[in-house]
């Protein structure tokens, strides 16, 4: 069967994962889709970097238009970020009828109602394991693994970057501004690292979990939102002092009224086990009302973590697209299930 081909939009911290696991793991990756996946087209606006990155593999080019464009072009992974350009790029894609994974949880956030609508209506899939919590499969623990529950509530640590700056202020007694700098460097931060720090990035992704969990639309606009940036080091001081870490989580909870969705800095008794996940670590709790309470725990950000989380994505659609459509299982679609109109 001859092979499935990507375009890679954006060969970054993620995009250069992604490319260097695929490459390395071809064989096994290869046996699981069933079919070989191949990175034809790469594009990225610096393109000495993305040549050096792809030695040769992939035709590298900096108009990512060319990508989705590209008739030859299968499924596009879009690693770009932001929810300018990323989003024309996706609609576009969508519309030339090709799959898409993205590990954007701004975009989707923001404007995933609109993109899982196009998608749906062209008949096409739209993955985004990677835009939640990294390499930790929780997407798909959500929409397959828990499918039979009814979810009460999830809560969780979501955004490594701040997890790392708050372990690190206590650990080390590190300054809130050298401990950002060291999670940028790292890789773990977004590109406006505010997005990190004021609770952004947690509500986009407790945003999509909530959607996926209730099955409602994206309804960021009516999280609460606040970061850590308003924490001092006595806070961790006194907390620890009173037997508490301060964590910043993201909760979503149905009730009677309507489903609850906020982000912020909770003190957590230090003998809990998601009061003991240090550094970009992050941890997801999910209360089922058939399996009581599950625990997922791994790496929420970084290279590597996060190209595992996409290629799984691009396994998964890989499989069902060659599948016969009419025996492609609808929950493995990618959209959130049902839309319902329950308030938040
Ligand atoms: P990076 O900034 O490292 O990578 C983005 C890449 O896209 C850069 O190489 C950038 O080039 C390139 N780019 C920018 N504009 C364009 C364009 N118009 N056309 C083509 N390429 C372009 O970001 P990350 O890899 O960290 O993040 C990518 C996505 O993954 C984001 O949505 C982020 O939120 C998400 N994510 C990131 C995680 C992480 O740990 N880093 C974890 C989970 C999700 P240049 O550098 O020259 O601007
Ligand atoms: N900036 C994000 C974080 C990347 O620190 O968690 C992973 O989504």
């Amino acid at each position: 069967m001859k092979p499935i081909k990507v375009g890679l939009l954006g060969i970054g911290t993620v995009g250069s994962g992604t490319f260097n696991v695929l490459k390395r793991n071809q064989e096994e990756i290869t046996r699981r889709a069933g079919r070989s996946i191949e990175i034809a087209m790469v594009a990225d606006l610096n393109i000495e970097r993305a040549r050096e990155l792809t030695n040769g593999v992939a035709e590298v080019v900096n108009d990512a238009n060319l990508v989705v464009n590209n008739p030859d072009i299968d499924i596009v992974i879009e690693l770009i970020g932001g929810y300018g350009i990323a989003k024309d790029l996706v609609l576009k894609a969508i519309a030339n009828g090709k799959h898409v994974v993205t590990a954007n949880k701004a975009l989707l956030a923001t404007h995933g109602n609109e993109i899982f609508k196009a998608a749906q209506e062209k008949g096409v899939m739209v993955a985004f394991e990677a835009a939640v919590a990294g390499g930790i499969p929780i997407i798909k623990a959500l929409r397959e693994g828990l499918t039979a529950n009814r979810i009460q509530w999830i809560a969780g640590i979501i955004n490594g970057t701040t997890n790392f700056i708050l372990s690190e202020m206590r650990d080390k007694g590190l300054d809130f501004g050298a401990v950002l700098k060291q999670a940028q460097a790292l890789g773990y931060a977004e590109a406006d690292p505010t997005f990190d720090i004021e609770g952004v990035d947690a509500a986009h992704k407790a945003t999509i979990m909530a959607s996926i969990a209730y099955g409602i639309p994206m309804q960021f606009d009516k999280a609460y939102v606040e970061g850590i940036t308003k924490l001092e080091a006595s806070d961790i001081r006194y907390a620890e002092d009173l037997g508490y870490r301060i964590k910043l989580l993201g909760i979503t909870k149905r009730t009677p009224e309507g489903i609850e969705l906020r982000v912020h800095p909770t003190l957590i008794p230090e003998k809990r086990l998601i009061a003991n996940v240090e550094g970009a670590m992050n941890a997801v709790l999910v209360q089922g009302d058939a399996v009581g309470a599950t625990l997922y725990y791994g790496k929420g950000a970084g290279a590597e973590p996060t190209a595992s989380a996409v290629i799984a994505d691009l396994v998964d659609i890989t499989r069902l697209a060659t599948a016969d459509p009419e025996h492609r299982v609808p929950h493995l679609a990618f959209q959130p299930a049902a839309i319902s109109d329950l308030p938040i």
